[in-house]
């Protein structure tokens, strides 16, 4: 720990003494109901981190809090409470038992916490209902697909009703198709329960699809946390933007990313707009609320209004894919619109030829 707190590097400590670190410098927290999905080369302690959530692994210093609350120095007691029920964990290896059915293994959880049979027996056909997998309860294993045994794992820990599911590499398994679609059931069973998920995972386009925050780790560290858009926009180093690099930023970047403040394009008269004060063809009018009332076009020697309704604008979240579809049908910078009609900035060409070069 003194080496780590003078700054030596994994390796070092490792050729030294021979200690390996596993998770160092890593301090964050994880959103009530949020996909939070940790990142990271192999070795870099994404699996450590997530099986200290649950103490697994016992941290040599630092603290853990579920709800405002240590969890790091619970007696096994009351360790054992918050691993049935505030946690539970879907591993790579899918880790079913071969001689019991479907159903068992699902149940297998609410068994060992004691559920009486009935009870956990229906849990656990919810459950795998939820996964897709009503009608196979008799079903031994090795009579499943690896996608259909990974379901499994997965309906065991939602039949615990966990307000925390951690999730280790569980989809790697899985061949493209049905790992697709488990993402896709996954965003579903989170949007409509409201479980938080620590979802570990080394692929990005994983983790762009299912996170709503990403944490970036290396040799043991978390070197960024951030929404898929700040890890691409501001990555903290080299490393984080090496994950980034290839990422189609259409699909990710927005218009409200993108946007620049209307400054003196904005006029707030119809005589405004026409007079020649202003450098730029295109003039935005606004109301006394800044809401849009249309744009008026001064590049020709008649300067033409066009009406609110006929404008092509775009949202805040509109994406840059689409923004590239609504630029190349209009000659004024898009203009991007939020609540209420009002107009927060605009997007030009310019930008978006910025944002798209950037990547290359
Ligand atoms: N039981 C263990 N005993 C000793 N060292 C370990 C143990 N488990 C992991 N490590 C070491 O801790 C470090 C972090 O490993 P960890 O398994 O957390 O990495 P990871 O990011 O999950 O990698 P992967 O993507 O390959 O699963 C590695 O250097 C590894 O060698
Ligand atoms: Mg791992």
């Amino acid at each position: 720990m003194k080496m780590l707190d003078g700054g030596a590097g994994k390796d070092e400590i490792f050729d030294q003494t021979g200690q390996v670190v596993g998770v160092f410098d890593a301090s964050f927290s994880v959103k009530r109901g949020e996909i939070f999905v940790i990142m990271g080369l192999s070795g870099s302690g994404k699996s450590t981190m997530v099986r200290l959530f649950n103490r697994l692994i016992e941290p040599t210093s630092g603290s853990i809090f579920l709800n405002g609350k240590e969890i790091t120095g619970l007696k096994d007691k009351d360790l054992l409470g918050v691993r049935r029920r505030d946690m539970s964990m879907v591993f790579q290896s899918f880790a079913l038992m071969p001689h019991m059915t479907v159903l068992d293994n699902t149940a297998f959880g609410l068994e060992v916490s004691n559920v009486g049979e009935q009870e956990r027996y229906r849990r656990s056909r919810e459950a795998l209902a939820q996964v897709g997998l009503a009608g196979h309860e008799y079903s031994f294993p090795n009579q499943l697909s690896g996608g259909m045994q990974q379901r499994v794992g997965l309906a065991r820990a939602l039949a615990n009703d966990p307000a925390i599911l951690l999730m280790d590499e569980a989809f790697s398994a899985l061949d493209p198709l049905i790992r697709s679609e488990m993402q896709g059931e996954l965003i579903k069973l989170q949007a409509e329960a409201q479980r938080t998920i620590v979802f570990i995972s080394h692929d990005l386009d994983e983790a762009l699809r299912i996170g709503h925050r990403i944490a970036i780790m290396e040799g043991g560290r978390v070197i960024q946390v951030g929404t898929p858009q700040e890890l691409l926009n501001n990555p903290a180093s080299p490393y984080v933007e090496a994950f980034f690099k290839g990422v189609d930023a259409s699909r990710l970047l927005t218009a409200g990313d993108l946007a620049e403040n209307a400054g003196d394009r904005v006029v707030r008269s119809d005589s405004d707009a026409q007079g020649k004060a202003s450098n730029h063809p295109y003039r935005y009018l606004v109301d006394d609320r800044d809401r849009l009332l249309g744009v008026w076009d001064a590049s020709s020697d008649t300067p033409k209004r066009i009406a609110r309704e006929d404008l092509c604008t775009a949202g805040p979240e509109t994406s840059l894919h689409e923004m590239l579809g609504l630029a190349s049908s209009v000659p004024y910078p898009i203009p991007v619109v939020a609540n209420e009609g009002t107009l927060s900035g605009v997007v030009s060409k310019d930008a978006l030829l910025r944002s798209l070069c950037r990547q290359v």
